[in-house]
């Protein structure tokens, strides 16, 4: 099936930061799809087919569907839990929910109002975090894979300093992410991570058996956390006291290379860092999670300097939005706190090829090239009327950019493609 879309298509090809040409647009552009992928880009004069179905978006931006490197599935029901701080929110809110996936049924059910608030929010692919049962990855899989969505999920592994009803063991941890990953890893879209929660809840013996299972693996992404917060670190370094620092720990283990995604990488020493840019292991900036949980300031600069690639994501349920928007919007006011500047543009790119990059897979998401996925979101400037009112004196791009990273929410998203589905009812598209 063969579709043209039309609308004002903005595309990164570079990143903003290095470059002053770093991206695409088309004031009046089109993009046409074939079976889910974008066969061409274009100004809309050089495009236009009578013979093709047409969607006019105008005056609305299109750009490719926003990625979001790390979120928990199992977290929809969590968010917004009052006055802790990481462990204690842990303990007090968050494994108790998630005990709760391993009742029949409720997996799917969640499953369905994910993908649908994601959708809802513009985010085409997650990387998310599922539950330790066996059954919350195959509900999240199968939900993705029904809808053709790009998912990259694994069970959480953990097997202590946790409650009874969310541990694995080392062997059983193993053995099913083993049959998750021979069932969905390459199956349509899905992909695989391999999901040590965190050091805290992983026993050596687990992590040896993560070890094995990346070696057996080594085309899984492999996903965790690393120093989110100080009382977590001075805790992980008490169980694991010969380690020279926590992420050395993961080190030990073999699990850093460009696949392994480290979630937060907020308090870090100057091993770490340099350890992280020469294994290609990626940080994850969550704003919204760091400053509800009070966890502290990611500096985005200085791993840049360093050479480390970062992505950008919700943590929801420690995050408090689903919004790739709010999320831009709290991490520009983090990076403030900083002295440090994220420009509309480089913000956009984060969110599309930056992220899409720092998962390898900017050959088929991110960008609005031809060959990719038409995974798409469309975006309102003028959703609400403080909006309109404040883009009655942008002149630029970059100014009507910086407002729907400042102001916008899922409000802005009028429409969102999947392989070049519309997938919001009731909107045009
Ligand atoms: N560290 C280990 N597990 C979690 C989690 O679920 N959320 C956050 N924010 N940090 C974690
Ligand atoms: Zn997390």
């Amino acid at each position: 099936m063969r579709q043209l879309i039309r609308g004002r298509t903005l595309s990164f090809y570079a990143d903003p930061i290095d470059t002053e040409t770093a991206y695409i647009y088309h004031e009046d552009g089109a993009i046409i799809t074939q079976d889910g992928r974008i066969k061409a880009i274009g100004p809309y004069a050089d495009l236009y087919d009578p013979a093709l179905p047409e969607t006019d978006h105008r005056p609305h931006l299109i750009l490719p569907g926003f990625i979001d490197t790390h979120i928990h599935f199992p977290q929809v029901q969590v968010v917004a839990s009052w006055g802790a701080q990481l462990l204690d929110w842990l303990n007090t809110y968050t494994f108790p929910e998630e005990t709760r996936f391993a009742q029949q049924g409720h997996a799917p059910e969640m499953a369905e109002h994910f993908l649908n608030l994601l959708l809802a929010h513009g985010t085409t692919t997650a990387v998310a975090f599922c539950s330790s049962h066996k059954a919350s990855a195959e509900a999240l899989f199968s939900a993705a894979h029904a809808r053709n969505m790009a998912m990259v999920a694994g069970k959480v592994m953990m097997d202590r300093n946790a409650p009874e009803g969310v541990l694995d063991t080392p062997q059983s941890g193993y053995d099913d992410s083993k049959a998750l990953i021979a069932e969905w890893h390459g199956k349509g879209r899905q992909r695989y991570a391999i999901t040590p929660r965190f050091a805290i809840t992983s026993t050596p013996e687990q992590m040896q058996m993560t070890g094995q299972l990346v070696r057996e693996h080594p085309d899984c992404h492999i996903q965790t956390h690393l120093s989110e917060n100080r009382d977590e670190i001075a805790f992980t370094l008490s169980l694991y006291p010969k380690a020279r620092d926590y992420l050395d720990i993961y080190e030990t283990y073999g699990l850093l290379s460009q696949n392994l995604l480290l979630g937060h990488s907020i308090h870090l020493e100057p091993r770490e860092i340099a350890r992280m840019a020469e294994t290609g292991s990626r940080a994850v900036f969550c704003p919204t999670s760091n400053l509800f949980l009070g966890s502290g300031l990611f500096d985005a600069q200085g791993l840049r300097d360093a050479g480390v690639v970062s992505g950008i994501a919700t943590d929801i349920g420690g995050g408090t939005s689903y919004s790739m928007l709010q999320t831009l919007n709290e991490g520009y006011k983090i990076l403030q706190l900083r002295g440090q500047k994220l420009h509309p543009f480089a913000a956009f790119h984060w969110a599309t090829r930056g992220n899409a990059l720092a998962l390898g897979m900017q050959d088929q998401i991110g960008t609005l090239d031809p060959g990719t996925a038409a995974d798409l979101v469309v975006l309102n400037s003028r959703a609400t009327p403080a909006m309109a009112l404040r883009m009655a004196r942008a002149e630029t791009l970059a100014e009507e950019l910086f407002i729907l990273q400042i102001m916008g929410d899922d409000r802005s998203v009028a429409q969102t493609y999947v392989a070049g589905k519309p997938m919001l009812p009731g909107m045009p598209g």
